[in-house]
């Protein structure tokens, strides 16, 4: 069975702390990361925090397999320091398409003050590897790295295998439903799909075996770059509890990032298009102290989120309201699944 974390907003909802838990208690044996290092997870574990660019959050539980698809985009010495800093060596598998960014990939994307300025790009050469393989141009793939050799195995032919096997398979999606280049706020966007379709596509497995496909809201709306925000938070007093409490600065950026309210219509149209069945809300420790039960919830304005989660619970395929995050902790989470 696979299942596939997906972020409804304007990325950073958190899908790397959904998916070490996810990890954990749902005993996934293969986690897989797509897109590229422009979209940090940050994974906070034992006392330890872990900046994540490259490998899947997922890493949390020792006994998963960690995986880079043929729609991974990767930074080589990146990529290797994560494998160093997490200890993953024998669990990493990389498929031979995944694509390792180069130092030109990223000069030009720095260089490109369209993309540095206007869209506001993280610069790390994502949207330049993606150009350069849609020109067809020469790449570098994974498959010809010699420090990624001991690591390379076909992707679609061991998942594919291991789901008639029975196996768990995480997809964890990057970035969120307004950054898709096909569906978000063009142009404020990033060089591919965001959506669970082409997560699968970028794996390399059909549609057919997808068990539940997890949105993942924060009670407001995060964008890293400039692009529409519905209503964005402008006073000063009230956006230093986003970036202090929130700590929403980019993971990969560095940036502020710019808050706005949520947006409800954004949150409709991402369910819809991912056709998702779970709702998981993080950053919820901004409305209300830690609880135990939903019930035990006081605060008006988490009792409002929830009223406005529970009409999106009624978009089809009407996602259920599965998992509440209450801090950084990996283990700071109401689930309701059970
Ligand atoms: P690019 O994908 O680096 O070219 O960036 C394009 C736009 O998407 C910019 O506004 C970025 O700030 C934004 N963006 C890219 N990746 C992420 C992410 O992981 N989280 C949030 N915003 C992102
Ligand atoms: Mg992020």
């Amino acid at each position: 069975m696979v299942d596939i974390i997906v972020g409804a907003q304007g990325g950073d909802e958190g899908k790397g702390k959904i998916a070490a838990y996810l990890a954990l208690k749902d005993k996934a044996d293969y986690c897989v990361k797509v897109g590229g290092p422009n979209a940090g997870h940050t994974v906070f574990l034992n006392g330890k925090i872990y900046p994540l660019k490259s490998i899947p959050a997922g890493f949390v539980n020792p006994k998963t397999k960690l995986i880079l698809a043929a729609g991974s985009y990767v930074i080589l010495e990146w990529l290797l320091n994560e494998i160093k800093e997490t200890q993953t060596e024998n669990r990493i598998i990389i498929d031979p398409n995944c694509v390792v960014i180069t130092e030109e990939q990223r000069n030009a994307e720095r260089k490109n003050p369209h993309l540095m300025n206007t869209i506001g790009s993280v610069g790390t050469g994502l949207g330049m590897a993606i150009k350069d393989r849609i020109e067809r141009k020469k790449i570098l793939f994974a498959k010809d790295v010699k420090e990624l050799s001991c690591f390379i195995k076909s992707v679609p032919e061991l998942l594919n295998k291991e789901i008639s096997r029975s196996k768990k398979i995480l997809i964890e999606g990057t970035q969120g439903f307004k950054l898709s280049l096909l569906h978000g706020e063009y142009p404020f966007v990033t060089s591919r799909d965001t959506t669970a379709s082409t997560f699968l596509a970028e794996v390399g497995l059909g549609p057919k075996y997808v068990g539940d496909i997890y949105a993942i809201l924060k009670p407001y709306v995060s964008r890293v770059g400039p692009g529409p925000l519905e209503k964005e938070i402008t006073d000063e007093k009230e956006l230093e509890k986003y970036h202090t409490q929130g700590r929403e600065v980019g993971s990969v950026s560095k940036r502020l990032r710019r808050i706005g309210e949520f947006e409800y219509e954004t949150a409709k149209k991402a369910i819809m298009i991912n056709s998702a069945t779970k709702i998981a809300v993080t950053h919820f420790d901004l409305l209300s102290p830690r609880i135990k039960k939903i019930l035990e919830v006081k605060e008006k304005k988490a009792i409002n989120f929830l009223k406005i989660l529970n009409k999106l619970s009624k978009v089809y395929p009407y996602p259920k309201l599965a998992l509440i995050s209450q801090g950084p902790n990996t283990e700071d989470i109401i689930d309701l699944r059970k």
